[in-house]
């Protein structure tokens, strides 16, 4: 099974609490290690999380040099649990805009995972669906011999997200109802749940309730019964 979440509310969760906007972001890294600790647990083969859009690249710059700084400090404090849960760490997005520092811990820890057969994270890291689909329109076009014979299988292992199945479950905090540019292409069947829970609010217990209410839903793609 896979499940992506667009981890949404931090700056809402601060604010209630008349907190800085970093104070949520803080406290949703927390949010982020359990429910990769319940996935592990619960047997999920792929978690997707949306850490950093393209667009929120527009944010205040101390904001998003917090972010960053807080994923550097997620990577060097989360390698060894990781490794010792078998998880292989993945990073997907325009890499190209992201501080050369974090990178290169980025591609450290992708290299050091590479061979874990246990839960495959995938943090969506300055990223979006339509830079996805473009950037992927691009290769296709240099590469493909007979683009107007090709399939859809064809194109898309041109997407970053290759050889990644397409997500069963995407959830989405804060009570926001819309995919701001998240798995466009690859969300094309998958089942969408949304929360009023903040982020940094978003543990164990709710990421299980989730799965469980996802295990009810009647997948038909298009066809009769
Ligand atoms: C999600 O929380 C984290 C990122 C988008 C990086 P927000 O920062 O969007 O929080 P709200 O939506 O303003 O509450
Ligand atoms: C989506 O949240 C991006 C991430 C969770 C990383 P945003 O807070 O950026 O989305 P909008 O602006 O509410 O659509
Ligand atoms: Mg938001």
């Amino acid at each position: 099974m896979h499940v992506a979440i667009i981890m949404d509310g931090n700056g809402r969760w601060a604010r209630e609490r008349g907190l800085e906007r970093v104070e949520g972001h803080r406290e949703g890294a927390e949010s982020v290690r359990a429910c990769i600790e319940a996935a592990v647990e619960d047997k999920i083969d792929q978690l997707s999380l949306f850490a950093f859009s393209e667009e929120n690249w527009g944010r205040p710059a101390d904001e998003v040099g917090t972010l960053m700084k807080l994923m550097m400090k997620s990577i060097q404090e989360e390698t060894e649990n990781l490794l010792s849960h078998d998880v292989r760490f993945r990073v997907l997005g325009d890499l190209e805009k992201v501080p050369g520092i974090l990178r290169a811990a980025i591609s450290t820890l992708e290299e050091v995972t590479a061979a874990c057969k246990g839960l495959q994270l995938n943090i969506f890291l300055s990223y979006s669906g339509r830079w996805d689909i473009l950037q992927a329109a691009k290769r296709f076009a240099a590469d493909e011999s007979d683009p107007a014979g090709a399939s859809a299988a064809d194109f898309e292992k041109y997407l970053v997200t290759a050889g990644i199945p397409e997500p069963d479950l995407l959830i989405r905090t804060s009570g926001e109802q819309r995919i701001s540019n998240f798995l466009l292409w690859q969300c094309a069947y998958t089942e969408f749940y949304f929360t009023p829970v903040l982020w940094p609010d978003f543990r164990k217990p709710e990421f299980r309730a989730a799965i469980s209410e996802f295990s009810h839903r009647d997948r038909r793609y298009g066809k009769v019964k």
